[in-house]
């Protein structure tokens, strides 16, 4: 007999903040990388305060938002986030309807790497640090690690995608998935 919970539809997992935010700030910081290297760089600056304004109301909205948006729901221990790596090596992770612990520790990392981004970016255009050196090598570097992050943030979501059979880009869209079973954590 099946489990009542397989009876059900999609469930809600994502709210409308989440979505925008995330596809948002996606944009910006395409933006932001294309037009960083040459010419004028209005829209480079505007494309990284645009990520940093994103960035602010997501973190107001991580402690005060809906369940899955909180800090709270995804936000783990380095230990609990080593063992769910280890639980991917040997195929046996737990699907979870939320941001998984390894997932949630990307997370933050990109948030707090796109912060960086835009605070060198910015003390780079003050009287303070104009042509310093330092600072531009630094929004240089950032801007690489971005990349790095950004290309594992992407495996990951492909590896849980083809692991649980869901479409996870998709969810992120409609902010909608399969409801948990079994051993999932909801
Ligand atoms: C500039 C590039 C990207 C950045 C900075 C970024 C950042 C983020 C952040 C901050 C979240 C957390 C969302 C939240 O809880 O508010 C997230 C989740 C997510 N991102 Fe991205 N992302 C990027 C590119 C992508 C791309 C290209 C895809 C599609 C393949 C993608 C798919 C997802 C998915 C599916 C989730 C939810 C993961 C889960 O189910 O736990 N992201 N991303
Ligand atoms: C998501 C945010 C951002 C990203 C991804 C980004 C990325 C980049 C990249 C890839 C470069 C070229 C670096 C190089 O040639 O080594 C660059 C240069 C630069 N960025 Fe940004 N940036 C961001 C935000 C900002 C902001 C908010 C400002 C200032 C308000 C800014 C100011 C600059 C300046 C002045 C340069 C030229 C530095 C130089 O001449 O070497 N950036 N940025």
């Amino acid at each position: 007999m099946s489990k009542p919970t397989e009876a059900i539809g999609p469930v809600t997992v994502w709210d409308p903040l989440v979505r925008v935010f995330h596809w948002s700030l996606v944009g910006s910081v395409a933006i932001a990388w294309i037009t960083g290297d040459e010419g004028p760089k209005t829209v480079h600056h505007w494309a990284g305060y645009v990520a940093a304004a994103l960035i602010t109301v997501r973190l107001v909205w991580g402690l005060v938002g809906t369940r899955h948006a909180r800090f709270s729901a995804f936000v783990r221990h380095p230990k609990a986030v080593l063992g769910y790596l280890r639980d991917i090596a040997r195929g046996v992770e737990r699907r979870y309807i939320g941001h998984n612990p390894a997932g949630g520790a990307m997370i933050i990392a990109l948030l707090l790497v796109v912060g960086a981004q835009v605070l060198t970016g910015w003390l780079a255009t003050t009287d303070m640090f104009f042509g310093v050196d330092w600072i531009e090598e630094l929004h240089g570097l950032t801007s690489k690690l971005i990349l790095v992050l950004i290309g594992l943030h992407v495996l990951g979501v492909v590896v849980a995608s083809w692991r649980h059979r869901e479409n996870l880009p998709l969810a992120m869209l409609t902010g909608r998935k399969r409801p948990a079973t079994g051993d999932d954590v909801a």
